[in-house]
């Protein structure tokens, strides 16, 4: 399917390929991201193995892949950059992921892949220059994971979240843009109670995140936020959710009686006896 174009002038394209894991069922819809200004380009969250071969056809049909910059994770989730590997083998770009996953990442590729090619980005983010613009590297540290970064893009003013504002839904649901975010809460509030820190480091994220003057916010899974109306509205949500470490408790942290499905002793002593 073709890429959902979020923004195109002559000099500055933003793609979003959301279907590339569809067929296998069994993995969480995910999006990733070309970035083009001028003669460079990005590849955001380039994703797991089972899309791989597609997403990288997808990707030639607009930049020659070999000649991408950089390819930038905003966490070291296996959605998020299992594919290393032949993402170092394909092109010559250079990682670049929090200095919390910087040398965890070298554990997804064959050995000395990763030489000399991964940009370690601070807990304090930075702006990382792509041909003649910046892409901004906003701390987002704990929404969910320990190192991460959101990617704000100054010409089309999209906020790339991560894993924040996701809403698990189809690949096709994921191309159609939400503007009514009422409507859209109840698909997005199981994910974040669970996956999302506490409310503080949401508290802290929104009071950021309301200085930037955003077109739309673009999760990492389901349907790209629109307007001013829903962006406010997701953060008049989202600062007043209590998640994570919020509601866990003591009845969190028992010790537990009940079993796990797995394979029963039956099957394992038929095992035996083959
Ligand atoms: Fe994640
Ligand atoms: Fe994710």
């Amino acid at each position: 399917m073709t890429p959902v174009e979020l923004f195109r002038n002559k000099d500055h394209v933003c793609l979003m390929f959301t279907d590339m894991v569809e067929e296998a069922g069994v993995a969480v819809q995910s999006n990733q991201f070309l970035v083009v200004d001028h003669d460079q380009a990005a590849v955001l969250d380039p994703g797991g193995n089972l899309g791989f071969n597609e997403l990288l056809l997808g990707i030639g049909r607009h930049y020659p892949p070999q000649d991408l910059t950089y390819l930038i994770a905003s966490h070291a989730d296996p959605d998020i950059i299992a594919s290393l590997d032949r993402w170092m083998t394909a092109t010559k770009a250079q990682l670049v992921i929090s200095k919390v996953w910087e040398r965890f990442a070298p554990h997804f590729t064959k050995n000395g892949k990763t030489d000399g090619r991964v940009i370690g980005v601070p807990d304090a983010g930075g702006r990382l220059p792509l041909g003649d613009t910046e892409l901004w590297l906003l701390p987002a540290h704990f929404l969910h994971s320990e190192g991460n970064f959101h990617f704000y893009d100054p010409v089309s003013k999209i906020l790339f979240t991560g894993d924040l504002g996701v809403s698990i839904v189809s690949g096709e649901m994921a191309r159609t843009p939400v503007r009514d975010i009422a409507k859209h809460i109840p698909r997005m509030v199981g994910f974040h109670e669970r996956y999302m820190v506490s409310n503080k480091i949401l508290r802290l994220w929104v009071n950021m995140a309301r200085q930037l003057e955003i077109s739309m916010l673009v999760p990492q899974h389901g349907a790209p936020i629109v307007g001013t109306a829903a962006i406010n509205g997701f953060f008049d949500w989202i600062e007043k959710l209590q998640c994570g470490v919020d509601l866990f408790d003591q009845r969190g942290y028992m010790i537990p009686t009940s079993q796990v499905a797995g394979l029963t002793g039956r099957v394992l002593a038929s095992r035996k006896t083959v």
